[in-house]
């Protein structure tokens, strides 16, 4: 069947289903504007007043008639938050085995990294097939990471960790645009993402990597900051040791009790204060100004790196 020019390609997972509810959401909304303007038109002339003199008769509610009414409705309208919302679902919980990127919104560019210390601007290479996850945060106002092809779009906030992911059907070129109004140039701020066949992905990988991995230049940083100072590793120093602490439930001092994510990570950074671990005194200063947002996510990678690996299923190639 060929295919309205409306719609952009399908190129994800997601893009069929997205776009099934959406046939759906289309064909009630059609069905029922034909039927009640049709009621009316057809209703406003049966029933027109024939003269000055015609009083109109009283009717009495059909109750039968009230209860379908309401009843077919409700149903199509829970139908569409039920598969409206399991989509929903779908695309807020990344596989445990998705490919890692780090993505830095700013006025006016996307700044993209991989794990193996690739770093792109507004262009992004991802392989065919395989689940990409997107850790996402700016530098200065909200973008918004929008992927029509792949039917994706997360907004992307100052301040915190949004996540996207997407699984790749089609080797191609997609269009990447900010979807939130952002300053002067905010129409600018568009790339492109290429998908590529797994064994071309990898020679794209393996040219030219300036640096070394993430996680190598976190642990740099994590030197150069002199965290090292306080968090060694045997848990001596005046801070906790970070070794095995991602992904783990960490005890404050007022009691409660945090997982240790990409969140809490950095805001111990930023912001040392407002988590103090139990059993440590809450004087860490804050490296707020002193380390950007990227340096932020390569020392989350590193301490990742220095934490338990993940229990994900290993990945056949
Ligand atoms: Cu960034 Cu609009």
């Amino acid at each position: 069947m060929g295919r309205l020019p409306l719609f952009p390609d399908q190129a994800s997972t997601f893009a069929p289903e997205v776009d099934h509810l959406l046939y759906y959401l289309l064909v009630v909304a059609v069905f029922f504007t034909l039927l009640i303007f049709g009621a009316i038109f057809y209703l406003a002339v049966r029933y027109r007043r024939r003269s000055d003199q015609e009083l109109p008769h009283v009717h009495h509610t059909g109750y039968v008639l009230e209860i379908v009414w309401s009843v077919i409705p409700f149903g199509l309208t829970m139908v569409m938050f039920t598969w409206g919302a399991s989509i929903y679902m779908k695309e807020s919980r990344p596989p445990a085995n998705a490919l890692q990127i780090n993505v830095v919104g700013k006025q006016w560019m996307w700044k993209l990294q991989h794990m193996e210390g690739q770093r792109e601007i507004n262009e992004l290479h991802v392989p065919l097939g395989r689940p990409v996850r997107l850790t996402m945060t700016s530098e200065d106002v909200i973008h918004s990471f929008f992927v029509p092809d792949f039917r994706v779009k997360q907004d992307v906030v100052p301040g915190r960790y949004s996540t996207l992911w997407f699984k790749p059907t089609k080797t191609g070129t997609f269009h990447l645009f900010c979807a939130e109004y952002c300053g002067t140039k905010h129409s600018g701020m568009i790339g492109w993402i290429y998908v590529m066949e797994p064994d071309d992905y990898a020679r794209w990988l393996s040219g030219g990597i300036p640096g070394g991995t993430l996680a190598e230049n976190g642990q740099k940083l994590f030197s150069d900051l002199a965290c090292t100072n306080c968090h060694h590793a045997d848990g001596s120093g005046r801070g906790p040791t970070l070794v095995n602490v991602f992904g783990r439930p960490v005890k404050l001092a007022d009691g409660r009790t945090v997982t240790a994510d990409e969140a809490y990570i950095r805001e111990s950074i930023l912001q040392p204060n407002a988590k103090v671990v139990a059993g440590y005194q809450p004087d860490m200063p804050t490296f707020q100004g002193l380390v950007t947002e990227e340096g932020v996510l390569s020392l989350i990678e590193y301490i990742k790196s220095i934490g338990p690996k993940p229990a994900a299923a290993p990945e056949t190639h």
